[in-house]
Order: structure tokens, then C-alpha cells, then sequence
């Protein structure tokens, strides 16, 4: 991601989430040393995106987010599979995320890609009120 992407990813922010991250929240992770965003982009037009943490030998996946217009055509996949890329690189041990239990579509994504439930967060999310799942997939001997 680039500073000049994050007025088109806000936009796709504000379609898809309840509770949508500000543009300022995107150029704090361009400031940081161990957060980024990464964009997907087709014919230059960005259709997706996605973030993480990686820090002490872990990896968080902050955000995935892909245009409606744009999905079911593998977009997501790509996206996870470079994130696993940077935290393997990283040396990472393991690679955790927090999801809705009614975000059906994300928590398909993740099975696919092995992740497993770890425990709930009750009462984590907030617009509108909701448990989380923390799930978290291996990133060593496996694959
Ligand atoms: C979840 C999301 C990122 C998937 O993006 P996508 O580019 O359409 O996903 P892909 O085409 O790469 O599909 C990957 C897998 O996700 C699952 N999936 C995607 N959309 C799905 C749907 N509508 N219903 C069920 N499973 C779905 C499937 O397992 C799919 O693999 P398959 O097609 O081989 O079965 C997208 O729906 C989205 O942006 N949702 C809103 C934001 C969000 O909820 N982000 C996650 C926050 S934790």
C-alpha cells in the first residue's frame, strides 16, 4: 500500500464493515515498522486489500477486505497466501486473527487455508455487539 491507495481503500472500508477503519488508522500502518497493508489491484484499480501485524515471532492479520464487485474470483486467497508469504519470511511461528462467528465467507476463507478456532472473545466486537474467534494456523512443519 501506498499513501495515494488509501483514499480508494477507505471507500471499500466504509462499503464492507460496521465499523470501518479511518483513513488515519491506514497511514499509521505505512508509518510503522512491523504493520503494513498490502493492496490487490486489477488494471490498477484496487480491489482488495489486507493487513498485518508481525512482531515476537507472531503474525496478526489485522484486516481482509475485497470489493463486492470483485469477489469469488480468488482475490482473498491471493491476498492471505502473500500474508502467510511475509510472516514465513518473518520467521513467524504463527499466524492469528480475530473473526466474527456470523462472518461465514471469512471463516470458510480460513478453514481453506487451515486456520483452526482457538478460543471466543465474548463480547469483542462492537458495531453491532459480537463474540470473536480467535483462530490461529501453524506456520511451521506443515504444508
Ligand atoms: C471474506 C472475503 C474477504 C472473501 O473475499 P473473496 O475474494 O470473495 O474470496 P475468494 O474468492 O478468495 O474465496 C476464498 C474462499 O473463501 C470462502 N468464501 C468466499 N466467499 C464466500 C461466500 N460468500 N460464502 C461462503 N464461503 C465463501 C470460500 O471457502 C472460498 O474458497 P472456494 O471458492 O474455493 O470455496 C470477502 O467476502 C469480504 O471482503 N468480506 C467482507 C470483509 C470481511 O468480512 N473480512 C474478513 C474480516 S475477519
Amino acid at each position: 500500500m501506498t499513501r495515494g491507495d488509501i483514499a480508494a481503500i477507505v471507500l471499500i472500508e466504509a462499503r464492507i464493515f460496521s465499523d470501518p477503519w479511518p483513513a488515519v488508522a491506514f497511514e499509521e500502518e505505512l508509518d510503522s515498522d512491523y504493520r503494513g497493508v498490502i493492496v490487490a489491484e486489477i488494471d490498477g484499480l484496487i480491489t482488495g486489500y489486507a493487513g498485518c501485524i508481525v512482531a515476537a515471532g507472531e503474525c496478526q492479520l489485522t484486516n481482509i477486505g475485497v470489493a463486492p464487485e470483485f469477489r469469488g474470483k480468488s482475490i482473498a486467497k491471493s491476498l492471505l497466501n502473500r500474508i502467510l508469504e511475509i510472516a514465513r519470511k518473518a520467521d513467524c511461528d504463527y499466524i492469528f486473527l480475530d473473526v466474527r462467528p456470523s462472518n461465514t465467507a471469512a471463516i470458510n476463507l480460513y478453514n481453506r487455508f487451515g486456520f483452526i478456532e482457538l478460543y471466543r472473545r465474548p463480547g469483542y466486537y462492537r458495531i453491532p455487539p459480537e463474540d470473536a474467534i480467535v483462530m490461529v494456523k501453524t506456520l511451521r512443519d506443515q504444508d
